[in-house]
């Protein structure tokens, strides 16, 4: 199992490689190839894709953390360039989304309506955790959610035809299952990892062996890093041996980035496109 971080904001010093604000990950198995999340623009992972010769990859499946632009605005082209492909996400992720900021209106989501049509029945949308190709899954809808959410605050929804705070019901991590126990790859993560972490608990008693992704903690007061840091020395041990056990990227924010660094040292690293993860 290896994933391939294929689009982030940051990329590692002297590739190739674009940087794009969004995500995208390449997730390798023996049981087909998983492409999780497809980043802002068609250009930006065609270009990454072909910079790290993985152009040609096959992919059996796509799966969407959430319906932010960031993470879906390549999809149009992505449906092109894998014909025929499933992706799987959760329902509400083509509700429409926006972002206010100083005072305006701006379109966040999966805005162009073609794409309802475009995804067709290609679309697995479920709140149940869907198997996506074998040791693969997704989480499923995060909920309960007792701990604080990774909100951020311009992030608007409509409901009953008032702008409202986005809940982020759409909001999914996958889970790999690997050699030593379970991996978390997470989008934007705007469920909050504690959340997330709970409800694995609540499905896996596997241990964990790695956090990969956005976790959205920059707007985290220290309380909730603190309370996080509580909740990965509960998870136990480093078990991936002799390699680095949280690999944040994206929406992690470096404050959050630094304290758990602090906490865990060398376990935490950052996650820049072209870092490439060997999880066995
Ligand atoms: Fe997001
Ligand atoms: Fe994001």
């Amino acid at each position: 199992m290896r994933i391939t971080c294929l689009v982030d904001n940051c990329v590692q010093r002297g590739s190739a490689l674009w940087g794009a604000h969004g995500l995208s990950f390449l997730i390798e198995t023996d049981g087909g190839n998983v492409l999780y999340d497809v980043g802002p623009e068609l250009v930006v992972l065609e270009h990454n894709l072909r910079a790290m010769g993985l152009e040609g990859a096959e992919i059996a499946a796509l799966a969407l953390s959430h319906g932010h632009a960031d993470h879906t605005g390549a999809l149009a082209g992505a449906l092109a360039l894998f014909p025929d492909v499933p992706v799987y996400a959760n329902p509400g992720l083509l509700e429409p989304r926006y972002s206010v900021r100083g005072g305006e209106l701006q379109g966040a989501g999966m805005q162009d309506e073609s794409l309802v049509e475009q995804l067709g029945p290609r679309l697995r949308a479920s709140r149940e955790p869907q198997e996506i190709v074998p040791g693969v899954r997704t989480t499923g809808a995060v909920c309960p959610r007792p701990f604080p959410p990774g909100i951020s605050q311009h992030h608007r929804v409509r409901r009953d035809g008032e702008l409202v705070q986005d809940p982020y019901d759409d909001d999914m991590s996958l889970v790999l299952e690997v050699k030593d126990g379970i991996a978390l790859v997470c989008g934007c993560c705007h469920a909050g990892l504690r959340n997330t972490l709970a409800l694995l608990r609540s499905q896996e008693a596997r241990p964990l062996v790695a956090i990969v992704g956005g976790t959205h903690l920059m707007n985290a007061s220290e309380a909730e890093i603190e309370q996080l840091v509580e909740a990965l020395r509960a998870e136990g041990e480093l078990r991936l041996e002799g390699a680095p056990r949280l690999y944040l990227n994206h929406c992690t924010g470096e404050r959050a980035l630094g304290v758990l660094q602090q906490a865990f040292g060398e376990q935490v690293v950052a996650c820049p496109a072209g870092t490439v993860i060997d999880l066995g």
